[in-house]
């Protein structure tokens, strides 16, 4: 008997990565044409809860308290912190987990696959948690596998809606005057966010000062960036893009692949193009007019990019 389903979206980051770290604002926007689903059914008596996987071949099993099986963090973690804050005993369910986020290329799997789990065993245990906790909960798991996160992954995700974020502050979302249409290119290079955060905490300590300067200049492209969504100054949001890619360089999370690719989609009629996430590989994103689309998309594909994704960022409402 199938108890609840539920699902998260992706997600991509338009400005601030990294800085984001440090304190600086950052703008973030859902990914709804990717997402994780699961689903959970009522599971045989002494069963326990079965997370399943099975495009990965992944089933853990948690039963009193034990973890059965391999890949333990990822689809066990979620699963037992939820059953903490609910104050509830270890059920008999099955959840079925299907994804169809990319994995380690910055658009958030890690994240929505952790959200979908728990608003799905939630929700089949009758107990609702609202947003924030929801948030919480995720953000909590982000931490256990990423060390220092910024909280910018689970509160877009949770929240499925634009953000304004500064580490630590209340969530702000945002007005969009016009669609932002968008290329999400994965470079092909998979590449683990924790490595680019450690590596860029390893030269901030080695000059802080530099990375500091470096740090706001990207919190001021964010700032304008927003006020460029807000009223709808989409040339200048794509030059943002480009200004926010070349710091990103100056702090080493670019690679030749993702470089190439920028600079592709500008010589295709990109507004603008950056890297997005933690970097060293994963995605890029291009801002086009929907006019340029299929050339710069076309162009991506010619400079490597294993899939590109469009996706228009809608006004609310
Ligand atoms: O690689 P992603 O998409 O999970 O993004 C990481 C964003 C960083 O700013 C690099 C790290 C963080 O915790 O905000």
């Amino acid at each position: 008997m199938r108890l609840a389903s539920a699902s998260a979206p992706g997600k991509v980051i338009l400005f601030g990565e990294h800085a984001v770290v440090y304190g600086q604002p950052a703008i973030a926007v859902p990914l709804s044409s990717v997402q994780a689903t699961v689903i959970a059914e009522q599971g045989a008596p002494g069963t326990g809860l079965v997370v399943d996987a099975p495009q990965v071949a992944v089933t853990v099993c948690v039963t009193n308290g034990r973890v059965g099986g391999g890949y333990y963090n990822a689809l066990v973690y979620p699963a037992q912190i939820t059953l903490e804050a609910l104050q509830q005993p270890i059920p008999d369910m099955r959840m079925t987990l299907t994804s169809t986020i990319p994995i380690a290329s910055g658009l958030g799997s890690g994240a929505a696959i952790a959200t979908a789990i728990i608003r799905g065993l939630s929700q089949a245990l009758d107990a609702s948690l609202d947003l924030d906790e929801l948030n919480d909960l995720v953000y909590n798991v982000e931490m256990r596998h990423h060390g220092t996160p910024s909280g910018i992954d689970n509160t877009v995700i949770v929240y499925e809606q634009p953000v304004y974020f500064v580490r630590g502050e209340p969530i702000e979302t945002f007005h969009i005057a016009e669609p932002l249409t968008l290329l999400v290119a994965d470079s092909g290079q998979a590449s683990p966010t924790r490595t680019a955060v450690e590596d860029v905490r390893a030269l901030y300590d080695s000059a802080p000062e530099h990375y500091d300067a470096i740090f706001a200049e990207i919190g001021q492209i964010a700032q304008r960036a927003r006020a460029a969504i807000e009223s709808g100054a989409l040339a200048e949001l794509g030059e943002l893009m480009t200004a926010n890619h070349a710091l990103l360089q100056d702090i080493t999370v670019s690679s030749e692949g993702l470089d190439r690719l920028v600079a592709a989609a500008q010589s295709a009629g990109a507004l603008g193009a950056k890297l997005s996430g933690g970097g060293r590989g994963g995605n890029m994103i291009a801002l086009v007019t929907p006019d340029r689309a299929a050339a710069v998309s076309r162009a991506l594909y010619a400079n490597g990019a294993v899939t590109v994704l469009e996706t228009t960022v809608q006004p609310a409402g």
